[in-house]
């Protein structure tokens, strides 16, 4: 338990020391204009090609865009890389993401059209949306006009990512700091409909919970526990599962049926059940089908996209090439 409260603590400071809210200072749809007039057609094919091939992509390259803007804002420095791979995207929350090499594939395609005109933090925004869409989720207007960071630090992805055993306090905090509020919480966490989990990150609910010998979370629907062992034995590191059983690979609004069933994967899903905002939403939205889900998802993520943006002629930089500086 020690440990855990040292990491809220790290959590609380990292926040305050490298936070930045939602203001969103100078982007705007279209920002790019004349001097990139096919960038969104251009992203929207590449990606298109990519979720065509491997659907499974769609889920890590929305979380990519999420990791990047609570790390140090919207500002692409998840994709950087440092030789002694102490970079945001060396951070053990980071390991499980995948699809860097469609960021740099999108970005190549952008370059071809209009060199050192667009960001690697627009084109995360952009393809965030994109392969949303793809997979039957909403579309929503994406705000441009980001410049890349300088700067991805290890530690900072460690202490700014949320761990999926946080409570309903620390998640409304953490979005709080940021500038999103608590609908934004239980709108984004809806995420979770697709992709899937490493066992390691919800193992502690099946075995020994609470240092309690065999003792599974009591919060967790037993006959969902009793599936889940099947597939995660004792200290499993690597196994996936999916998510939303059965529809992991379409954006839809089964995730807020599933948490109201006392069948969310984290404990993070579960404690929306916690507050009464985040808890009346999901029973809205599971009892009438999801009547605003898409509509709010597509406003919550302007919202996330804003998060410590640097614009202007001063701040950042485009980079050449995502994972370097230039
Ligand atoms: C609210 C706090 C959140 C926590 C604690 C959390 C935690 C996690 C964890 C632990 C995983 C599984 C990683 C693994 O074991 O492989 C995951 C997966 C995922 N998360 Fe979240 N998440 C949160 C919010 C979000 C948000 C805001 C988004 C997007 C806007 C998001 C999108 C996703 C997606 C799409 C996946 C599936 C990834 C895949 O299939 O590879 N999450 N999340």
């Amino acid at each position: 338990m020690a440990s855990l409260n040292f990491f809220f603590k790290l959590a609380v400071i990292g926040c305050f020391v490298f936070g930045a809210v939602a203001k969103g200072q100078g982007l705007k749809v279209g920002y790019y204009g004349a001097r990139c007039p096919k960038l969104e057609y251009i992203v929207k094919w590449v990606t298109s090609q990519v979720i065509h091939k491997d659907p499974t992509l769609a889920a890590p390259l929305l979380r990519m865009h999420f990791h990047d803007c609570f790390v140090r804002g919207c500002d692409g420095s998840v994709l950087l890389e440092s030789p002694n791979k102490q970079s945001e995207k060396d951070a053990i929350p980071n390991l499980s993401l995948r699809g860097f090499e469609v960021i740099d594939q999108v970005k190549a395609a952008v370059e071809k059209a209009c060199p050192n005109v667009v960001s690697c933090a627009d084109i995360l925004a952009l393809v965030a949306r994109d392969v949303t869409f793809e997979i039957l989720g909403p579309f929503w207007e994406v705000e441009l006009g980001r410049k890349d960071g300088k700067v991805s630090i290890l530690t900072e992805a460690l202490i700014n990512l949320l761990p999926p055993f946080a409570n309903i306090s620390t998640l409304i905090q953490g979005f709080q700091q940021r500038g999103l509020n608590v609908k934004d919480l239980v709108v984004l966490s809806g995420s979770h409909t697709i992709g899937v989990s490493h066992c390691s990150s919800f193992n502690n609910r099946l075995y020994n919970f609470n240092g309690k010998n065999g003792a599974s979370d009591p919060t967790l629907d037993p006959a969902y526990v009793v599936q889940l062992k099947k597939k995660c034995p004792p200290g499993d590191q690597n196994t996936i599962v999916e998510m939303d059983p059965g529809s992991s690979l379409k954006f839809d609004v089964s995730y807020f049926t599933l948490v109201s069933k006392n069948r969310g994967l984290f404990q993070s899903d579960a404690a929306l059940l916690n507050n009464k905002v985040t808890r009346d939403y999901l029973t809205y939205q599971s009892i009438k089908y999801g009547p605003t889900f898409f509509k709010d998802f597509g406003d919550s993520m302007v919202k996330m996209g804003r998060i410590g943006v640097l614009t202007g002629k001063y701040a950042g930089e485009i980079r050449k090439v995502c994972t370097k500086v230039n």
